[in-house]
């Protein structure tokens, strides 16, 4: 049964306080909280067994590449990867992008299309922008409309046999909206494109099927769903991870080197190159096992409960408006108050102990469709309460008797 006064026991930062207030932490999507299941596993490591792996026949050596591999395992049954070796370890969902972005800089030639959307983090625009550069591709954009939304009927102009390659995120990170990314895979794959999902804001509120999906790339940072940050994944499918060259060279990522010559090891390797960050590879794997232990469809239904309470109550303050108004969202609700800008209600709020994200969201070509110089964002994950709702809703009303 789902308890949120259970679970947040899990979590030691939620009884911190800030300002002399009791910590109400809404900045989920730009990081999630750690529950003590995970704080331990990272304990552990370093306690116990922390060694570099893959490379001895020492004890530790050996501990800590079965724990680190069998998250990789972990991590692939979460997803429904096919194989372990379509999870490739990244420092996080940038790093993942850019592998893809650097190895289709061989594949693309001038004239060759990408389609990525309006509702993009920087992240998922700029290497596509950079390969575009490099190879004379051609970047479109899917527009979106005032609710947040994907023009799906621009998208189908779009596609030609032209486009190679489709980049949309799952969740957009500024306004919570869920893109119909099944259409979008469905059509791309109709024309001979590869599609390339950003994760980084589903992880933490749905189980992706990459497999049921039919997609090519799905990429996550762990630090979204209670793991560590600087760690992530890109899943690929097989047939594509063998197409494209490594990413970086170095040790862990060769079958053999010579001054004149070097082979490349297997997949996953072939992209590994250096010391990953064990630890936190590890520390995924149980991040995934806490949050499947809850159960992805009861947070899923406790989240959209939290998101229509505080729609709701956000929307009784006058002068108060909503940016991300699709029926098809999660827990995210980004707001201007009035022509207040949002840095000056975040530091208001702040002051009041409750953590918001303020500005563009590393966004901006969403704030400039809409004319406005960035959002407050609150983002609720499963740990939070109607209680600390209630709490932004007075905070909000007290930084407009303030800031009007
Ligand atoms: N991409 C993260 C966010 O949306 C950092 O806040």
């Amino acid at each position: 049964m789902f308890n949120v006064e259970n679970i947040r026991k899990d979590f030691p930062i939620l009884s911190r306080k800030v300002n002399g207030k009791p910590l109400v932490y809404f900045d989920n999507a730009a990081t999630s909280q750690t529950p003590q299941q995970v704080i331990d596993v990272i304990v552990d490591y370093y306690s116990n067994y922390n060694a570099n792996i893959h490379r001895g026949v020492h004890t530790l050596s050996q501990e800590a590449t079965d724990k680190y591999e069998q998250a990789r395992k972990k991590i692939q049954a979460h997803f429904n990867a096919k194989f372990a070796h379509e999870i490739i370890f990244t420092s996080g969902t940038t790093h993942g992008i850019n592998l893809v972005a650097n190895g289709f800089s061989s594949l693309l030639k001038k004239g060759d299309e990408i389609i990525v959307s309006a509702l993009e983090h920087h992240s998922n625009i700029v290497p596509w922008q950079m390969l575009s550069e490099r190879t004379g591709a051609i970047l479109k954009v899917i527009p979106m409309n005032l609710d947040g939304e994907l023009v799906m009927s621009e998208y189908d102009k779009l596609l030609s046999k032209n486009t190679k390659l489709v980049f949309v995120n799952h969740i957009s990170n500024a306004l919570g909206t869920i893109n119909p990314i099944e259409y979008i895979i469905e059509k791309a794959h109709q024309v001979g494109a590869a599609v390339l999902v950003d994760g980084a804001q589903s992880c933490p509120h749905i189980k992706p099927d990459v497999q049921a999906l039919d997609v090519d790339f799905y990429v996550v940072s762990a630090h979204k769903m209670c793991g560590p940050t600087g760690q992530g994944m890109l899943y690929g499918k097989e047939s594509w991870l063998k197409k494209l060259p490594p990413y970086q060279g170095g040790g862990e990522m060769i079958a053999e080197v010579t001054f004149e010559k070097t082979t490349y090891a297997e997949l996953p390797h072939k992209f590994e190159a250096g010391t990953p960050n064990i630890c936190g590879g590890i520390a995924f794997g149980a991040a995934i096992d806490y949050m499947n232990a809850i159960g992805f469809d009861a947070i899923a239904t406790y989240e959209h409960d939290l998101l229509e309470y505080a729609t709701k109550k956000l929307l009784d303050i006058e002068g108060l408006k909503i940016y991300g108004t699709s029926k098809h969202k999660t827990s995210v609700i980004s707001f201007n108050l009035e022509s207040i800008h949002p840095y000056d209600v975040g530091t208001i709020l702040d002051k009041l102990g409750i953590a918001a994200r303020t500005g563009h969201h590393c966004a901006q070509p969403i704030m400039d469709y809409f004319k406005i110089p960035g959002t407050v964002r609150a983002s609720f994950a499963f740990y939070n309460t109607k209680a600390e709702i209630d709490a932004l809703v007075e905070g909000v009303k007290k930084a407009k008797t303030m800031l009007s």
